[in-house]
């Protein structure tokens, strides 16, 4: 059966692959009012920080075309709202808020006019959900050039297609791209508590035929040690002007264990991920999630049922244990202060 988009818009509704469900079934939710992309979202059918910021922005449209003047109030009161729900479901990715932020721009013009201010966002959403494949593309081809022949590459949760919205994933974009050129294999951390790695990743390596091995997180330094692993590519939910990186909780210990084995830690993300508003890593908000999700997963549960959980759902790697930035501009290196701050781009250009 061939793979639904991760998410498109169509017939006024937005249709969300449950991720969910991956690897066991393939299901589509079709969501026809904000409060359902709400929960598809903090429910992870889906995530990653660029898919976020394509739901964020699809997740407007939707807010924009269900207006009803008798219940919602004021047209723009009504969007500020929807954009405040949206982007408060999951904290740390930034993409979410910055996505719904810009779409709802589109209709400043618009406030006295619901029915064009609706057709402006959806223009807009359309507009950044082409600009975010063609800048995973760029992405990817930069990335791969780091590579050597024959690279053993550590990947922590999912980063490809599902993740980022588009054809190319981040840095699952960078391993495709590599791959395509001939060069490749992939320890795929299985990525505690929700298994993006087990779930999703084997899955997409599946599709495109890259050789990869699953290990559980614990593992990834055994490898290291044994030689067996010659770099680590991540991706990222939050990126600060410095260059400290938000990513799936277990990152930063990949980055103290490349830097104890002396192996290369590269970040992949779209310029988009680049918060130029946070200075550092400490003021990155980061998730907390469920107890449930640690204590078991899906129907098993192998915890007490009321042990105390600590659950954060990512973590931030300083950016001085980072030895690469790859965005769809090229590979920035330290001082990331100001190799980032050269990428910097207006609202506008964003696609
Ligand atoms: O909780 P998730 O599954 O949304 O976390 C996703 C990640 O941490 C990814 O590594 C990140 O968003 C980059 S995706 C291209």
């Amino acid at each position: 059966m061939a793979v639904p988009p991760v998410i498109e818009w169509r017939d006024g509704a937005v249709r969300i692959l449950d991720q969910r469900r991956l690897p066991d079934a393939i299901e589509v939710l079709h969501c026809t009012q904000v409060p359902q992309v709400m929960e598809a979202i903090r429910t992870l059918a889906i995530r990653g920080a660029p898919a976020l910021g394509v739901a964020g922005a699809y997740g407007v449209a939707l807010g924009a075309h269900s207006y009803d003047a008798e219940t919602d109030g004021r047209f723009a009161d009504h969007l500020n709202r929807v954009v405040e729900d949206i982007a408060g479901t999951r904290p740390t990715a930034v993409n979410l808020g910055w996505a719904a932020r810009i779409v709802r721009a589109a209709a400043e013009p618009h406030a006295d006019d619901p029915g064009a201010g609706a057709r402006a966002v959806l223009e807009r959403a359309h507009e950044l959900a082409v600009d975010n494949d063609r800048r995973h593309l760029e992405l990817a081809a930069h990335g791969a050039s780091l590579l050597a022949p024959g690279a053993q590459v550590l990947h922590h949760c999912n980063t490809g297609p599902l993740a980022t919205g588009a054809g190319f994933g981040s840095a699952l974009g960078v391993i495709q791209a590599a791959h395509s050129q001939g060069k490749i294999s992939v320890w795929v951390n299985e990525t505690r508590p929700l298994l993006q790695g087990a779930r999703l990743t084997t899955w997409e390596l599946d599709q495109w035929g890259i050789p990869y091995t699953l290990i559980t997180d614990s593992m990834a330094g055994h490898f290291m040690q044994r030689g067996s692993v010659d770099a680590v590519v991540v991706g990222a939910d939050r990126i600060a002007a410095n260059g400290d990186v938000a990513n799936k909780i277990g990152t930063y210990t990949m980055a103290q264990l490349a830097r104890a084995h002396g192996l290369p830690f590269i970040v992949a993300a779209p310029i988009s991920t680049i918060d130029f508003e946070t200075a550092t890593g400490d003021a990155i908000p980061i998730e907390e999630r469920g107890a449930g999700e640690v204590r078991g997963h899906g129907a098993a549960r192998w915890a007490p049922g009321d042990a105390p959980v600590a659950n954060p759902a990512f973590d931030v790697t300083p950016n001085e244990l980072v030895s690469a930035i790859v965005t769809e501009r090229g590979i920035a290196r330290a001082p990331y202060t100001t190799t980032l701050a050269a990428w910097r781009e207006p609202v506008e250009a964003m696609a």
